[in-house]
C-alpha cells in the first residue's frame, strides 16, 4: 500500500453525532526504533511485544458542527481533568492526519482518556494513547463509509497512530508487531505495523514483562530530540545495519524458541539504544544508578540459576524484565527479594504479552 491509499474519496453517510470507545495497549520494542526520517518514517525497522495490562482507554464523543472550523474543535479530559497542556500534541497529530481523515474539521470532539498505569510512572503513554485515539477516529470514519475491510481498518489505524508517535503504530495489534521496511520480512512497510508474519514458538506467546519503576519523573531528554540526534550521529549507519541483522536473527529465534539467543539480542538492543544516546552530540544519559544495579543483579541471577530472565529498556531509566511464563515463580521471588529495593517507592507493574487493542 502507499500513503495515498489512505485518503478517502468521499463519505457515504453523514453522522450528526455519536460516541466511540477503544482501549489500546502499550508495547515494548525488542529491536529498537531510534532515528527517524520525515513524516515519522523510521530510520530502521523494529519489532515489539504488545503489552496487556498497560493500556490507555479513550472515548470520543463527536458532534457535527454547523460549518467546518478553522481551528480543530475539541476538548480533552485526562483522567477526569481538563488538560490544556496536552492539547498542542493533539493539534499536531490532527494536522498530520487531516489529509487522511478530512472529516475532522467538521466535528467537535470530546476526548476522554485515561491510563491503567500510574500517571508519571515514567512509562511512555504516547504509544497506547495515540493508538487508542487513532482507533476512535477510524471507528468514526468506518461509520461514515459504506463498507470497510477490517484489514484496512487496522492498517489505517496503525498508519494514523504512527503519525502521532512512531512506536504507537505497534500498539494496534498483538502479540508481536513488526514495523519498518525490511527486505527479508514479507509485508513489512514503513507506513504501519504488521502482525509478525513468521511462526513464533509457544514460549513467546505467554512471555511476562515486569516493569521496574526506577525513576518516575520527567525524562531529561525527549524521544523526539533523541531521534533527531541520530542525524549525523557517528555510529548511525552501523546501528541501522545492526538492527537490520538483529531482525534476521530474531526470525529463527522466534521460530525455534531459542531463549539464550533471545536474551542476547534483546539485551544488546537495549544497551545499544542507550549507547546511541551516550554518543550523540550533545550526549545524554537516561539510565540511573539503579538501572545499572538492576542489570548487574539480573546477570548474577542468570549465572546462578541458568534461567532466561533478561532486561530491556526504553528511552528512560525503568527496566522491563522479560521472562518465560514457566520461570515466573522463581523470577517473582527474585524480584521481591532483590530488585524492588531499587525501585522508586518499591513500585513495579506486572504485565505480559497481549493481543492488541479492543473496542469497548
Ligand atoms: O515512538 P517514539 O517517538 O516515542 O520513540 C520510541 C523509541 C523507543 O521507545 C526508545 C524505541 C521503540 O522502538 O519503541
Amino acid at each position: 500500500m502507499i500513503e495515498n491509499d489512505f485518503i478517502p474519496s468521499s463519505y457515504k453517510y453523514e453522522k450528526e453525532q455519536g460516541r466511540v470507545q477503544w482501549k489500546a495497549p502499550s508495547n515494548i520494542a525488542l529491536v529498537k526504533y531510534w532515528g527517524k526520517k520525515q513524516n515519522q518514517l523510521p530510520a530502521n525497522a523494529s519489532v515489539s511485544f504488545t503489552l496487556d495490562e498497560c493500556r490507555t482507554v479513550t472515548s470520543v464523543t463527536f458532534t457535527k458542527l454547523d460549518k467546518a472550523n478553522k481551528e480543530f474543535s475539541f476538548d480533552l479530559l485526562f483522567e477526569g481533568k481538563s488538560r490544556e497542556d496536552f492539547k498542542p500534541k493533539i493539534v499536531t497529530f490532527f494536522e498530520r492526519i487531516e489529509k487522511y481523515i478530512p472529516f475532522i474539521r467538521n466535528y467537535h470532539f470530546s476526548i476522554n482518556t485515561s491510563n491503567t498505569f500510574p500517571h508519571s510512572s515514567g512509562i511512555a503513554s504516547s504509544a497506547s494513547g495515540m493508538a487508542a485515539l487513532a482507533l476512535c477516529l477510524m471507528d468514526i470514519e468506518k461509520q461514515m463509509a459504506s463498507e470497510m475491510d477490517p484489514d484496512f481498518f487496522y492498517k489505517k489505524a496503525s498508519f494514523l497512530a504512527r503519525l502521532g508517535s512512531g512506536s504507537a503504530c505497534r500498539s494496534i495489534k498483538g502479540n508481536l508487531v513488526q514495523w519498518g521496511d525490511h527486505n527479508e520480512i514479507i509485508g513489512s512497510t514503513n507506513l504501519y505495523g504488521i502482525p509478525y508474519p513468521y511462526p513464533v514458538d509457544e514460549v513467546f506467546k505467554s512471555f511476562q514483562d515486569t516493569i521496574l519503576l526506577v525513576h518516575k519523573g520527567q525524562k531529561s531528554v525527549s524521544s523526539t530530540v533523541g531521534h533527531d540526534l541520530m542525524h549525523g550521529h557517528p555510529f548511525a549507519k552501523n546501528r541501522f545495519e545492526q538492527a537490520y541483522d538483529n531482525l534476521i536473527r530474531l526470525r529463527s529465534i522466534f521460530t525455534e524458541g531459542n531463549l539464550d539467543d533471545f536474551v542476547e539480542v534483546v539485551e544488546s538492543e537495549a544497551l545499544t539504544l542507550h549507547a546511541m544516546m551516550m554518543t550523540s552530540i550533545p550526549y545524554f544519559i537516561l539510565m540511573k544508578p539503579n538501572t545499572l544495579n538492576i542489570i548487574e543483579k539480573i546477570w548474577e541471577f542468570r549465572r546462578a540459576t541458568k534461567n532466561h530472565l533478561c532486561f530491556t529498556l526504553d528511552a528512560g531509566a525503568n527496566v522491563h524484565l522479560l521472562y518465560p511464563n514457566n520461570e515466573k515463580n522463581e523470577v517473582n521471588k527474585f524480584i521481591k527479594e532483590e530488585l524492588i529495593a531499587y525501585c522508586e517507592n518499591e513500585q513495579y507493574i506486572c504485565d505480559r504479552i497481549g493481543f492488541g487493542a479492543k473496542k469497548m
